[in-house]
């Protein structure tokens, strides 16, 4: 496994991270096709699997229904070995997701996350937008919070779950990290990634297979689309969210055989 240094922070990231939504979350998401959320021994096996393929970034969120609750027991196990992400800002319940960026329920979001997850530290905080990136960066007490947060010693590195180009440049100004969406089927933030990377910012590439609709291309066209990922210099990490190991060593495998620049 390629590992790479996340922008200016002090972490190391696997190429491929391991996304966490379809671990507890089966409702109000936009896979191609519904799935029943998975057995506790089918999360064992795809969590232990991934840590034997060398993935070490395990990325999850409150709002991901009981993924952080089903990743507690492992990152309780194997807490040192993992580059452990979760979000705040959103939550879902009932079918429907509520936001707020108020300091208050940032922290008590974070104070949740630590208990499920089994820890006293996050490695990366990312904030879980809405879609109003600027709004929420320039005009909420979110970065603020977050910083302050690091400060406290709740996390290693802040960031944002960005969907907008001007989100992606705001998070520079303030934030280590930006996690966004990039595939063959959307390019639209490559340039704003790609000149954040260069600034400094660590950069987590999510959707990579437009959350499952690259998949009908079969095989050739699903390694087409990871190659492509991988091949982006300002990729840090591509997390993928699959709940098969083998799809899983499908990405480790096209990031092995693509080098930046291609
Ligand atoms: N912050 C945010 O706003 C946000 C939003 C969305 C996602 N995320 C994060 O990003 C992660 C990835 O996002 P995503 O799951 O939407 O997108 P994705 O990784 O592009 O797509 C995952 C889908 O592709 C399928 N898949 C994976 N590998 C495959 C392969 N080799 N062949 C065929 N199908 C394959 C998976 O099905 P199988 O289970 O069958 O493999 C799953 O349905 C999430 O888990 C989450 O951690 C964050």
């Amino acid at each position: 496994m390629e590992f790479r240094a996340l922008g200016n922070t002090s972490l190391r990231v696997s190429r491929v991270g391991l996304g966490t939504v379809k671990l507890g979350r089966n409702e109000g998401v936009k896979y191609p096709r519904a799935f029943p959320l998975p057995s506790d021994e089918q999360v064992r096996s795809l969590l232990e699997g991934a840590l034997v393929m060398g993935v070490r970034l395990f990325d999850t969120a409150p709002a991901y229904g009981s993924s952080e609750q089903r990743l507690g027991a492992f990152v309780q196990a194997h807490r040192d070995e993992l580059v452990l992400s979760t979000k705040c800002g959103e939550s879902f319940s009932d079918g429907r997701s509520t936001f707020d960026y108020s300091a208050a329920a940032l922290r008590a979001s974070v104070e949740g996350s630590l208990k499920r997850l089994r820890t006293e530290m996050l490695d990366i905080l990312l904030i879980h937008s809405n879609g109003d990136d600027v709004g929420i960066l320039e005009h909420s007490e979110a970065v603020e919070t977050l910083l302050r947060l690091k400060e406290e010693g709740k996390c290693r590195a802040v960031g944002i779950s960005a969907k907008t180009v001007e989100g992606v440049e705001a998070a520079a100004k303030s934030l280590d990290v930006v996690m966004a969406p990039y595939s063959l089927a959307d390019r639209s933030l490559e340039r704003a990634l790609a000149a954040a990377h260069e600034k400094g910012l660590g950069i987590l590439v999510i959707k990579g297979l437009a959350s499952g609709h690259l998949g009908a291309e079969g095989p050739d066209g699903v390694d087409r689309a990871l190659q492509h990922v991988f091949s982006r210099d300002f990729v840090d990490s591509l997390v993928v969210g699959t709940l098969s190991l083998d799809h899983l060593a499908a990405a480790v495998d096209a990031s092995h055989r693509s080098s930046p620049g291609e």
